[in-house]
C-alpha cells in the first residue's frame, strides 16, 4: 500500500501511475478544494491522457483520503510530492516539505520503519542537512522507526502521464537495504533501469538534469540575441542547421536539441526555482555558481530584448496582439510563465491596449495574474483588432492558423510559426 502527499502535477501523476500499474494507493492533499475535485472524478489541470487514467482508477486502486492519517497509517511507504517554491533570495522553501513530514509522524508508530520517500525536488544535502535530524528532533529513529529516501521525478508537464509511465529511468536515493528492497518491488513493473544512490546524489541528479535544460536555453537565447545584435542573420534556420548535427539525436521534438533552441526564456514551476535553489545552495557551501547565475540573468534578460524589437517606432496607442499564455505547449500551467514578465513590462512602457490569447490559459492567467489585459477567444479574434502581433508559447494551432496573421507585423519569440 502506497500513500501520496500532494496531489499537484507530480502527486496526481505518481498515484495514478502507482495504481495503474497494480497498488493500492491513498492520495492526500491539503488543499480540500483540489481533493474534493480529484475525489469526484476531475482532473484539476490540463494534462493529456489523465482524465481518462482517473475515470479509470479512482475508487478501485486509487482512492482520495480525507485525512492525511488515512493515507499514512495504512501505508507502507509515503511518497512526498509537496511544493518546494523558491523564497525571495531563490533559496528552496521547504515549509510545505518539513510540515508534511511533521505531519507523517503523527501516524507512525514506533519500529514500523515506515519509508518517506522525497520525490518533491529538493537541493542536494536537504535530506541529510534538514529532513533527518528533523526527524530526529521529533523523537524519531532513522532506520527502525523511519527510513528515508529520496526519488526525484523526471516528467515534463504536458507529457507527465507518457513521462511517469514510461520513464527512462528511476532514481532511489537511500543506503538503507530495506528501503532498496521495498521500492526496487514497487518500480519493478516499470521495467527500466533502476538506479540506487546516495541521498545526496539523488537529489544532486535532478538538479543536474535541470540546470542542463535551463542552461541549454539560456546559452540559446543569448546566441540568439547576439544575431540579432549583429543582424542578418536567420537565427531559426541557424539553430536547425545545428540540430542536424547527429550528435543531437533523431526525434528533434523530445531530444536535448528542443532545449537547445531559442525563445523568449524558460518558465513554469522547476526550471526557474531549481536553477535559483542549486545557485543558492551551492553559495552556502562557498562556491559561486557562476554559470547559473548568468543562466537566470539571460532568462530576464531575453523578454526585454524582445520588447526593444517589438516596440520600436510603435506608438503607445497601438493594440498589441499575444499569442500564448502557459509557459509551454500542450499545459495550462503559468507558474513563472514568460508571458507574464513579459506582459508586465509592456504594460509599463505604457502599452495598455493588449490583446490576448491562449488556447486554455486565458481563465486561469486572468484570475491567478490580474492584468489589465483584453481576452480573445482565437487567434482570429486578435488578428482582427491587432496592430502587431506577439507569439509567446509555441502551441501548434498559431503555426496552423498562421495565414490569419498575414500582412500583420507578427514577432515570433518562440521561432515556431
Ligand atoms: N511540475 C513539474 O513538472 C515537476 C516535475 C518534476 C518534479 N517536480 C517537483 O515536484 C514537487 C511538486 O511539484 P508540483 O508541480 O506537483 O506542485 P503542485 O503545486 O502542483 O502540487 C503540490 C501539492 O502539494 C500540496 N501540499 C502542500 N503541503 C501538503 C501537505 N502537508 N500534505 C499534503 N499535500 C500538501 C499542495 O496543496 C499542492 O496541491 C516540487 O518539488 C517540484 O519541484 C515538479
Amino acid at each position: 500500500m502506497i500513500a501520496v502527499l500532494g496531489l499537484g502535477f507530480v502527486g496526481l501523476t505518481t498515484a495514478l501511475g502507482f495504481s495503474k500499474k497494480g497498488f493500492r494507493v491513498r492520495g492526500f492533499d491539503v488543499d480540500k478544494t483540489k481533493a474534493g475535485v480529484i475525489a469526484s472524478g476531475k482532473i484539476p489541470f490540463f494534462e493529456a491522457d489523465m482524465q481518462e487514467v482517473l475515470d479509470e482508477q479512482l475508487n478501485h486502486n486509487f482512492t482520495v483520503s480525507d485525512t492525511l492519517a488515512d493515507a499514512v497509517s495504512n501505508s507502507k511507504v509515503v511518497f512526498l510530492c509537496v511544493g518546494t517554491p523558491s523564497d525571495e533570495k531563490g533559496k528552496a522553501d521547504l515549509t510545505y516539505l518539513l510540515a508534511a513530514v511533521g505531519d507523517i509522524l503523527k501516524s507512525v508508530q514506533k519500529g514500523s520503519k515506515k519509508i518517506i520517500v522525497v520525490k518533491s525536488t529538493v537541493p542536494p544535502s536537504t535530506t541529510r542537512d534538514y529532513v533527518i535530524p528533523f526527524i530526529e528532533s521529533k523523537g524519531f529513529k532513522i532506520g527502525e522507526d523511519v527510513i528515508v529516501a529520496n526519488n526525484p521525478e523526471f516528467l515534463r508537464e504536458g507529457h507527465a502521464w507518457k513521462d511517469f509511465i514510461e520513464p527512462d529511468r528511476i532514481v532511489i536515493g537511500t543506503q538503507d537495504d530495506y528501503a532498496k528492497t521495498v521500492l526496487g518491488e514497487i518500480y519493478a513493473p516499470f521495467a527500466v533501469p533502476v538506479h540506487y544512490v546516495s541521498l545526496n546524489t539523488g537529489e544532486f541528479i535532478k538538479y543536474l538534469s535541470n540546470t542542463l535544460l535551463s542552461t541549454l536555453i539560456s546559452y540559446s537565447n543569448e546566441m540568439s540575441m547576439i544575431a540579432m545584435t549583429i543582424g542578418d542573420i536567420d537565427t531559426r534556420k541557424a539553430f536547425q542547421i545545428l540540430h542536424e548535427d547527429k550528435r543531437w539525436g533523431e526525434d528533434k521534438t523530445c531530444m536535448m536539441a528542443s532545449y537547445a533552441f531559442p525563445g523568449c526564456g524558460f518558465g513554469g514551476y522547476c526550471l526557474p526555482k531549481d536553477t535559483q535553489a542549486m545557485a543558492y545552495k551551492a553559495g552556502e557551501f562557498g562556491y559561486n555558481a557562476k554559470i547559473l547565475k548568468d543562466v537566470l540573468a539571460v532568462n530576464a534578460e531575453i523578454k526585454p530584448f524582445w520588447i526593444e524589437q517589438i516596440t520600436e517606432n510603435l506608438p503607445k496607442t497601438a493594440t498589441i496582439g499575444v499569442l500564448g499564455l502557459s509557459f509551454k505547449p500542450h499545459s495550462d500551467d503559468i507558474r513563472q510563465t514568460p508571458a507574464k514578465a513579459f506582459l508586465e513590462q509592456l504594460l509599463a512602457k505604457g502599452y495598455t491596449n493588449i490583446v490576448v490569447y491562449d488556447p486554455i490559459a486565458n481563465d486561469l492567467f486572468d484570475r491567478t495574474y490580474k492584468l489589465p489585459l483584453t481576452y480573445k477567444n482565437s487567434v482570429k479574434e486578435v488578428a482582427e483588432c491587432a496592430d502587431v502581433v506577439a507569439v509567446v508559447t509555441a502551441w501548434p494551432e498559431f503555426k496552423e492558423q498562421k495565414a490569419l496573421l498575414n500582412g500583420k507585423k507578427v514577432f515570433d519569440l518562440r521561432y515556431c510559426l
